[in-house]
């Protein structure tokens, strides 16, 4: 005896169990409406990107030091943030900049030597910012120092003071 059952051909089974056929009209209009959101949204990403500030955020010009104790005498600390040494001498304290004058590399505090060297092209500074050696054609800036009413330091780098100018605490 033989089996009788078959598989019906595809095309013969009910339209209503026939998966749904894309017509070339719907595939193209979707592709279409896929192409223009994602070009839509690159162009919202450059509007967005267009309008957002353009802003480099620095620290700020005026800032606090700390409690004058932090620094011992005869002591030379680099602050980083500030790209500033604060100086303690037996006289007081000043506020030199960490900018090498010659193209603006950031200078080192070397203690072994007593002096403050610029790794780019060997300038080299004493303490208090005088030029022992060149390419450097200035000395290095002294900031204005001063206490805040709360005792601590307030270096303001937007004045650039005398090399004499000392804050005696
Ligand atoms: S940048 Fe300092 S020596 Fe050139």
């Amino acid at each position: 005896m033989s089996d009788t059952k078959s598989t019906p051909a595809p095309d013969s089974a009910p339209a209503s169990q026939r998966p749904a056929e894309v017509s070339r009209r719907d595939f193209l209009s979707e592709v279409t409406m896929g192409a223009l959101g994602v070009a839509g949204l690159g162009a919202a990403a450059l509007t967005y990107q267009y309008f957002s500030p353009n802003v480099l955020f620095e620290p700020p010009m005026t800032f606090r030091a700390g409690n004058p104790d932090l620094y011992p005498e005869n002591s030379v600390t680099f602050l980083q943030d500030q790209l500033v040494y604060i100086v303690r001498t037996a006289a007081g304290f000043y506020a030199v900049s960490a900018v090498c004058t010659h193209l603006g590399c950031i200078t080192q505090w070397k203690p072994e030597a007593d002096m403050i060297a610029c790794p780019c092209h060997g300038s080299k500074f004493q303490p208090d910012g005088k030029v022992i050696a060149g390419p450097a054609p200035r000395p290095l800036p002294h900031y204005s120092i001063n206490l805040a009413a709360d005792g601590e330091l307030l270096v303001n780098k937007l004045e650039i003071i005398k090399p004499d100018q000392v804050l005696n605490v």
